[in-house]
């Protein structure tokens, strides 16, 4: 018995910043990207090695055409303009089920790429015309360079801060493109901050956490102005510690979470893990 692909996309470009991260462009072969908020997740799935061969008649959700497939999601990291494929940032985990399988990955393979896409982690109840703080470690980045590449221009936001914090200058998969935004844009001012880049290396930008470019003396030292909750916004992606951490530091600061109980808040975040 012969049974069909689980796949419905294409990966048509891999630009490997290093040898653990990369930016992956995957199109739907049946056509066009389907509408999607910026800040909005898909998943993407590849074959089980592992699993017993295809079994057309399983109901198992997370098999596709009797295929077991190994899912995970990924924030769409491209603009919404962009309607021939979908961006995504993604690191290597040392010990992933998924990142392993998409490294072997070359343009031209196929790979599953939900049509749904989904996601509340969207500018859309923001008011237009707010100062925004975003706040990422990693890859965390994704969702903010969709809402940047997409509303950049639209007098969408006041100001627009952007604080992207990894381990080395090597991580910072996007600098040349986000450097090139705040020289071009006087609106957004971007804060890469690194972690564990050698004293001795010629990188001269912030270093250290996040959090430590929130605090009101940095905050104001580095963008002109301070970190005011009446007027700001903040939204927070990545790794659940950095988030619980930077959250907590924000309502201290007067922001309040976003929550069925709060829907006018002003802290939003998305956890990775
Ligand atoms: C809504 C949402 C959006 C996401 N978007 C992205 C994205 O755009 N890019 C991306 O790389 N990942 C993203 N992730 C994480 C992604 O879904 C996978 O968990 C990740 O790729 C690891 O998959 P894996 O099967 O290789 O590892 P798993 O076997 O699932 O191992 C997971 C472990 O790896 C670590 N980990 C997972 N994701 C990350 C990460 N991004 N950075 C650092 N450590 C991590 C954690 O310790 C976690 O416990 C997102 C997760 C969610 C929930
Ligand atoms: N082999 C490689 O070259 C390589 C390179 C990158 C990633 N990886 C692997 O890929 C995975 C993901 O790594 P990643 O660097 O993208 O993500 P990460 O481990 O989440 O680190 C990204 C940044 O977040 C910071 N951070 C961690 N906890 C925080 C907290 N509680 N509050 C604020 N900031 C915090 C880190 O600082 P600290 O440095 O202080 O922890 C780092 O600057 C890791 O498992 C790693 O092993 C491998």
């Amino acid at each position: 018995m012969t049974h069909s692909s689980p796949y419905n996309a294409t990966l048509i470009e891999r630009q490997d910043i290093h040898e653990t991260l990369a930016v992956f462009k995957v199109r739907y072969d049946a056509g066009d990207v389907p509408g999607f908020i910026p800040g909005q997740f898909t998943t993407l799935g590849l074959v089980d090695p592992d699993a017993p061969p295809p079994n057309p008649n399983s109901p198992a959700a997370r098999r596709r055409r009797g295929h077991k497939l190994i899912r995970r999601a990924y924030s769409i990291a491209s603009s919404t303009e962009i309607k021939t494929h979908l961006e995504f940032y993604i690191v290597r985990g040392p010990e992933g089920k998924l990142t392993p399988l998409l490294w072997k990955l070359k343009p031209g393979d196929p790979v599953f790429m939900d049509e749904k896409i989904k996601g509340n982690f969207t500018l859309e109840g923001i008011p237009d015309g707010k100062d925004l703080v975003m706040v990422c470690t990693g890859t965390g980045l994704g969702p903010f360079m969709s809402m940047l590449e997409t509303c950049r221009g639209t007098g969408r936001w006041r100001r627009l801060v952007l604080i992207e914090g990894c381990r080395y200058a090597r991580d910072l998969g996007y600098y040349d493109k986000l450097t090139e935004i705040a020289a071009e844009d006087d609106s957004v001012i971007y804060l890469p901050t690194v972690t564990r880049e050698p004293g001795d290396s010629p990188w001269d930008g912030l270093r250290g956490r996040v959090h430590e470019v929130l605090e009101p003396d940095a905050f104001q030292k580095n963008t002109g102005q301070p970190l005011d909750p009446a007027h700001c916004h903040a939204l927070l992606c990545g790794g659940p510690q950095m988030i619980d951490q930077a959250a907590e530091y924000l309502c201290k600061l007067g922001f309040v979470i976003e929550s069925r109980e709060h829907p006018e808040g002003n802290l939003h975040f998305e956890r990775y893990w």
